[in-house]
């Protein structure tokens, strides 16, 4: 089993971007997290962050007949971009929405998502460990 965990725009700034929001643990200290997860989980995880639509695209195209489920925290996309819904329901694998913070108490554009549409469940409001829980429930999905 192979999970891709993606991270779009300004995701790369995390620690330092609205540390009142977002919280001081960055990007690395993540990917470092979900390494440990991984390893438990017993699964083979790719970890990746891109500020372009395109990028993200792509890495969504080449996740086919690479990895058997994506994990997509796509940023400001994620209330935007039908273009990387369309990339989703193009490869046909399972999917995971995920934010760190409630999208759901914020502001009211934030509550729209083009990417829940494609995926199986949507996971927002814990912080870095919402990706930990986003591979859990990823694992369990694709053993089911
Ligand atoms: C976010 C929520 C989005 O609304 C915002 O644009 C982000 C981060 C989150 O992880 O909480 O960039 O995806």
């Amino acid at each position: 089993t192979s999970i891709l965990i993606l991270n779009g725009p300004n995701l790369n700034l995390l620690g330092q971007r609205q540390p009142d929001v977002y919280g001081a643990t960055t990007l690395a200290d993540i990917e470092a997290l979900c390494r440990d997860k991984a390893k438990a989980l017993g699964i083979a995880m790719d970890f990746r962050q891109d500020n372009s639509e395109g990028a993200l695209i792509d890495a969504i195209h080449a996740a086919r007949g690479t990895h058997d489920g994506i994990i997509l925290n796509a940023g400001a996309y994620t209330h935007t971009s039908i273009a990387l819904m369309d990339a989703l329901l193009s490869v046909e694998l399972p999917a995971i929405e995920l934010h760190l913070s409630n999208i759901h108490a914020r502001e009211p554009f934030r509550h729209e998502s083009f990417i829940a549409r494609a995926a199986i469940g949507v996971i927002c409001g814990f912080g870095a460990k919402g990706y930990e829980l986003a591979l859990e429930a990823m694992t369990a999905q694709l053993e089911s």
